[in-house]
């Protein structure tokens, strides 16, 4: 793979890249993080993103490891680094290394590592034909607005999709369906978008954000309240979101097809100017 990552101040090969079991991040899955998406070697909704890892951050009693200014440099030499042009940089920050205690330690520096993934993120196959999902409990904890690494309950709900050849599942509680294993979910109805509201439910997606923002734009109204799975399936159109996959159109919920099983107007409309502002390096992407 030959990749270099980037771990606690120091640009490394990947093979040299390493972290202590000690780590809390390891131990207590006691950390954060952000996937940011790379279009054309710029990346995109970086600001957004970065405050959300404020917040994350804030909500679990941590302190930045670096300045803003300082995180942004490490990502910008990255992509430079990986030359990356499309794909994604992963970046985490745990309370650091400090014998096992559920307290945070006393003397403690958070661990800050990063690396990048190439993937086709533009012309995206699926996004042709759409994909397939399932439905699974949502077991997580209820702080789900933290981008927390404690993916125990996505890793297991992305599998038993995988398992019944479905590219996603999407969780479900009282009937309710609360977001995708790593994306946000919502349905079309009547041309109008359905999306759940921001709570401590959901994460709030930084391409959610940009979607609402595009969308109020184009004149494409969202409706923010909860839908359930029944409703899922009797609704025209349906998608995912996320900075991995942009607008996914789904067209295939637990075996029932979903507009005729092709992905719908309003849903490639959405993936189309999300595509046009990501790849024409607008103000919400960073050099
Ligand atoms: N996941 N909901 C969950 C549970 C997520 O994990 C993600 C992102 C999203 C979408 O957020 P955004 O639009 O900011 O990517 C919603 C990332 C991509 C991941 O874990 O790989």
């Amino acid at each position: 793979m030959g990749r270099i990552v980037y771990v606690n101040g120091e640009y490394l090969p990947e093979d040299q890249g390493k972290v202590s079991i000690f780590d809390r991040g390891f131990l207590f899955a006691d950390g954060v993080y952000e996937v940011t998406a790379v279009v054309g070697g710029r990346l995109v909704d970086y600001d957004p993103h970065m405050e959300r890892l404020d917040r994350s951050l804030c909500e679990i009693h941590l302190e930045w490891p670096c300045t803003k200014d300082e995180l942004k440099i490490m990502h910008l030499e990255m992509v430079r680094r990986n030359k990356l042009q499309e794909g994604m940089v992963y970046m985490q920050i745990t309370r650091g290394c400090a014998d096992r205690d559920f307290r945070f330690p006393k003397e403690c520096t958070p661990t800050l590592v990063a690396f990048t993934q190439t993937g086709v993120l533009i012309d995206n196959p699926n996004a042709l034909t759409g994909v397939k999902i399932i439905t699974v409990p949502d077991i997580r904890w209820t702080r789900r607005d933290i981008k927390s690494v404690m993916l125990l309950a996505p890793v297991l709900g992305k599998q038993a999709a995988h398992e019944a050849g479905a590219f996603e599942a999407w969780m479900v509680e009282d009937d309710v369906v609360t977001e995708g294993t790593s994306s946000n979910a919502y349905i079309v109805k009547d041309g109008k978008v359905i999306t759940r509201g921001l709570s401590n439910r959901i994460l709030a997606g930084c391409t959610r954000r940009a979607l609402f923002r595009l969308a109020k734009e184009k004149g494409i109204g969202i409706e923010e309240r909860l839908f359930k799975v029944d409703e899922a399936y009797g609704a025209d159109e349906a998608f995912l979101t996320s900075a991995s996959n942009f607008v996914l159109p789904i067209t295939e919920i637990d075996g029932r097809r979903i507009g005729g099983g092709q992905p719908g107007p309003v849903t490639r409309k959405l993936r189309e100017i999300f595509l046009e502002e990501a790849t024409s390096g607008s103000s919400a992407s960073a050099d």
